[in-house]
């Protein structure tokens, strides 16, 4: 017999930062103001992360390429070893994402590639919360609510337990 099934991913969609909560306001200042520091020369895309923690810090990172493609660093992964490394027993409850070409933020939203998708399911596995994951464009902003909408089927210790 075949079943039939879906997920349903969802996301909130605003015009502007002034849209939205105090805290996630400051984690897009955060975060935009932190990809002027990416090292991207290879790509010209400048790309910014800012992780707020259950203690109130922000933590930043940024994307770090290398003349050797694969030995570069996605902002998302920056931000996250960071955090990991600095506030080892604090946990990440959301994370802002922008990107710059040419100066200018994008007009969409940046989404996190498959790799930095992977590293933050394994952030909320670890911790037991969800992380809420806010993309900065600057036609829109998107706001998400836990990697489960964007990572349907992921794999994490779970599947290796059952
Ligand atoms: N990049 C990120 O930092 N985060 C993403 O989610 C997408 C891509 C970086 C990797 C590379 O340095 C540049 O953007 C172009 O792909």
């Amino acid at each position: 017999m075949i079943l039939k099934k879906s997920f349903t991913i969802s996301y909130s969609e605003f015009n502007a930062p002034h849209e939205l909560e105090a805290f996630e306001q400051k984690l897009i200042e955060a975060a935009t103001n932190v990809a002027q520091n990416a090292y991207a020369p290879y790509s010209a895309f400048k790309v910014g992360a800012a992780l707020q923690l259950s203690n109130g810090v922000i933590v930043k990172g940024v994307n770090v390429e290398n003349a050797a493609f694969p030995s570069g660093v996605c902002a998302e992964q920056s931000a996250i070893s960071a955090a990991v490394s600095n506030y080892p027993s604090e946990k990440p409850i959301a994370l802002a994402v922008a990107a710059y070409t040419n100066g200018d933020l994008t007009y969409e939203p940046v989404t996190p590639c498959g790799n930095c998708r992977q590293v933050i399911a394994e952030e909320e596995t670890k911790n037991g919360n969800e992380i809420k994951i806010i993309l900065c464009g600057k036609n829109k902003i998107i706001v998400v609510e836990g990697l489960k909408n964007l990572l349907p089927f992921q794999f994490n210790k779970t599947n290796m337990e059952s």
